[in-house]
């Protein structure tokens, strides 16, 4: 069993979990995942140095990154439906990574890396345009105004994400926190080389057809329905 950590990068300060960390006993069967399947599957510690994804998973046709995967669902099954593609997962919340091992021992899913940490630290250390594409589904929405600052998209962090999507590779953010979603907007168009796709309001309104729900998003929590952010680097 994994202690309960709270999960920090050196160079970008703590990461204040808007959630926990650890939240309830994590059930044995998925207790044994951590010894068994995550030693196998963790990405290599970004503190090490650089990543090159094609090193993890030679022939990999595309690369994805979910950050912030939460119980893994959406993770697994983007997995399963794109079995050429090698999906990293980063996630520091311990009951949801249990949950993830789960989907992805039942599914014999092969093209799943894990991070159980701050992703920050993983971008950071990935060659410039490596990766097809980013997912970043209900981040925490940290909605007071004095919060704002721990959200997970600020101008230095998109930034990055910009260098490491590909050319012609996609960024899809999505929230049901209207602020959260004027904030993100904000600060992709703001970014250069990114490009918002919506041409129309059911393009942000709409999940796109490969869309898989969340168990965040289940929950209807934030203040509006999701709005759907999908947007290409040029
Ligand atoms: C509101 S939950 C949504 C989880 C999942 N995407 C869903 O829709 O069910 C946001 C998740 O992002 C994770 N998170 C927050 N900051 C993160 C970071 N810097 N790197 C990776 N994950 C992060 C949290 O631990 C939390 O599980």
């Amino acid at each position: 069993m994994p202690a309960s950590k709270p999960p920090s990068d050196a160079a970008h300060g703590p990461l204040r979990s808007f959630g926990r960390i650890k939240s309830r006993a994590i059930k044995p069967r998925q207790a044994a995942l951590f010894d068994t399947l995550l030693p196998a599957i963790a990405l290599p510690d970004p503190a090490a140095g650089a990543i090159d994804p094609l090193a993890l998973m030679p022939g990999a046709k595309q690369v994805w990154l979910e950050i912030g995967f939460g119980g893994g669902e959406h993770l697994a099954a983007q997995a399963a439906r794109h079995p050429d593609a090698l999906m990293i997962g980063c996630e520091p919340f311990l009951n949801g990574v249990g949950s993830a091992l789960r989907h992805i021992d039942e599914g014999e899913l092969k093209n799943v890396r894990i991070h159980t940490d701050d992703a920050r630290a993983v971008v950071d250390v990935l060659p410039d345009a490596s990766l097809d594409r980013i997912m970043i589904l209900f981040p925490d929405p940290w909605h007071k105004a004095r919060h704002n600052k721990r959200r997970l998209i600020q101008d230095d962090f998109v930034g990055a994400l910009a260098r490491v999507l590909k050319p012609g590779g996609r960024l899809r953010f999505v929230t049901d926190w209207k602020d959260y979603a004027d904030w993100a907007l904000e600060r992709f168009l703001r970014t250069p080389r990114l490009h918002w796709l919506a041409d129309e309001a059911d393009d942000w309104r709409l999940a796109p057809p490969d869309h898989v729900i969340t168990r965040y998003e289940e929950k209807k929590l934030g203040d509006t329905a999701p709005i759907f952010l999908e947007l290409e680097k040029r």
